[in-house]
């Protein structure tokens, strides 16, 4: 493995670091320390298991956030998702139990049952609690669910009523599927870019599948999130009527169909990324690396989120010199923004640059791309021309000496040792209004 490929691929690097952390074999005791301040075994629990996503203060900011969709929860607000608690209200001990315990189905948030001991969970509720005043001061009110209507076709039929009468589809699409809904574009209370749950896949419900869980999303609504609670807006028939309803949305998961539906789930995938090129671009861009490498980081080594997709990541590649990764906004300057389609498609799966020079075979993995389907590399062009022009000005590749040449090549070729690489601190760009 080249050290300079790994270094920047932080999308992998949370895969490893998330294998570390669940294979290393951790015991509930804190290690023995002679300080006064041995820290709670939620704290040095949470520190080894937790950090890397919610981060140190619980902000939601550890180090792999930037890379997670939906983002890690943010616990100094005291805002949950899933609680049997009315909308607003903080969760049960039950409720942050079950989530942890569980996992939050369809995220990167593990179910941590098998690894961690019931005390252990307990000891990390106590130290979740404590970055939020809120848990010192307010009461939950829990929600009583009982089942007031038995399921049957009659229920259903009337749920669908309740469905298109609380308008669920401008949000998730009139089948559910979330192919005509209007509000896209969605945010959380923290600002970052949510999408509304594909209620097709109900394997992918974080709050539980159970007819009392969906009842609870739809009466108690999802806090911090866009999807409201509709207490005020439906009777307790309604929602449970609704309940059903969406429960009978729910299509069969990929590994239980036999090979025709298959076939057509996949046609239909085809058809609807013809269809929205943009949002199947988006979609290529955000899990192909792409913004990993085409954007900076700090010295700390977290992504320069204000300069996404804008470049100035550096590399340096043994006798190859200095290589910057190029701003890929639709900046006409310093980005993509005037470049012709067909120089895009051959930067991307022929590694040759605008200028007609060519590229080394990494760390621009344009090898790994060259068999890209035409539809799919269309697509990534028309998301790419959707990003907003961040002014960023990339420096060209920088070639060594012939003394640090050959000394490489030496190094390379006779020791036998791979490339030197160095992740740049910061950005290596020039953003509009820089004095250089
Ligand atoms: C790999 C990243 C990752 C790790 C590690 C992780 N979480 Fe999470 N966690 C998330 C994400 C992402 C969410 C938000 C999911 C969402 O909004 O649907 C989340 C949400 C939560 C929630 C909020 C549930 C709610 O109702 O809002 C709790 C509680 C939680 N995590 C606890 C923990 C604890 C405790 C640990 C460590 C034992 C942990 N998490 C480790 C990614 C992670
Ligand atoms: C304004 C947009 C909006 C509307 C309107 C809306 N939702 Fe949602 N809904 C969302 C979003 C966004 C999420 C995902 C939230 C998240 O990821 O935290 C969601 C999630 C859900 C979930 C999944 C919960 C889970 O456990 O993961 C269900 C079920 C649901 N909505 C049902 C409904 C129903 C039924 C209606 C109509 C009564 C409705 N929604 C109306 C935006 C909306
Ligand atoms: C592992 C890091 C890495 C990943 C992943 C990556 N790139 Fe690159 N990319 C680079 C670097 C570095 C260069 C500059 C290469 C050079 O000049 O030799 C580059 C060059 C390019 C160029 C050509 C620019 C030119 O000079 O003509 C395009 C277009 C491009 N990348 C698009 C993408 C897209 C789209 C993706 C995702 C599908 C992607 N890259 C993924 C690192 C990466």
């Amino acid at each position: 493995m080249r050290k300079h490929v790994n270094r920047v691929f932080m999308g992998f690097a949370l895969l490893v670091l998330l294998s570390v952390v669940i294979s290393r074999n951790f015991s509930a005791s804190a290690p023995p320390s002679e300080s006064k301040n041995k820290p709670s075994l939620g704290e040095s629990v949470y520190n080894s298991r937790c950090v890397m996503c919610h981060g140190s203060d619980g902000k939601g900011n550890g180090l792999a956030a930037a890379f997670l969709h939906p983002r890690p929860r943010n616990f100094t607000t005291g805002v949950y998702k899933f609680r049997s608690t009315e909308s607003g209200n903080l969760p049960t001990d039950d409720d942050l139990t079950r989530s942890i315990k569980q996992g939050l189905h369809g995220t990167s948030m593990p179910d941590w049952a098998p690894f961690l001991s019931d005390d252990t969970v307990k000891a990390l509720i106590e130290y979740l609690k404590s970055f939020s005043p809120r848990f010192a001061t307010e009461k939950p009110k829990p929600v009583k669910a009982s089942y007031p209507t038995p399921i049957a076709p009659a229920t259903i039929a009337a749920g669908k009523k309740v469905y298109e009468k609380l308008e669920c589809k401008s949000c998730h699409g009139s089948d559910g599927a979330g192919t005509d809904a209007v509000a896209t574009n969605l945010q959380d209370d923290w600002g970052y870019e949510i999408d509304a749950t594909n209620l097709t896949e109900p394997w992918t419900f974080r709050g539980g599948l159970t007819p009392t869980d969906i009842y609870l999303r739809i009466r108690t609504g999802i806090n911090g999130a866009p999807m409201p609670s509709y207490a005020g807006s439906a009777n307790e028939k309604e929602m449970w009527n609704l309940t059903y309803y969406v429960l009978s949305l729910g299509r069969r998961p990929l590994w239980s169909m036999n090979a025709d539906e298959v076939k057509r789930h996949f046609d239909k995938l085809d058809q609807d990324a013809k269809a929205n090129p943009v949002a199947r671009g988006k979609y290529l861009v955000k899990t192909m690396g792409c913004i990993d490498c085409h954007s900076p980081y700090t010295k700390e080594g977290y992504l320069m989120e204000e300069l996404l997709m804008a470049g100035g990541l550096k590399w340096s590649i043994g006798p190859y010199g200095y290589l910057y990764s190029p701003n890929l906004t639709s900046d006409k300057e310093t980005g993509i923004g005037n470049w012709k389609d067909e120089e895009i498609k051959r930067g991307i799966t022929r590694g040759i640059r605008k200028d007609g020079s060519r590229s080394i075979p990494f760390p621009m993995p344009w090898t790994s791309y060259a068999n890209l389907k035409e539809d799919d590399l269309n697509a990534i062009i028309a998301y790419l021309k959707t990003i907003p022009p961040i002014y960023n000005k990339i420096p060209e590749q920088e070639s060594l000496n012939m003394f640090a040449y050959l000394w490489g090549k030496f190094k390379m070729l006779i020791l036998k040792q791979d490339f030197a690489s160095i992740s740049y601190p910061g950005n290596a760009g020039t953003l509009k209004g820089a004095n250089q």
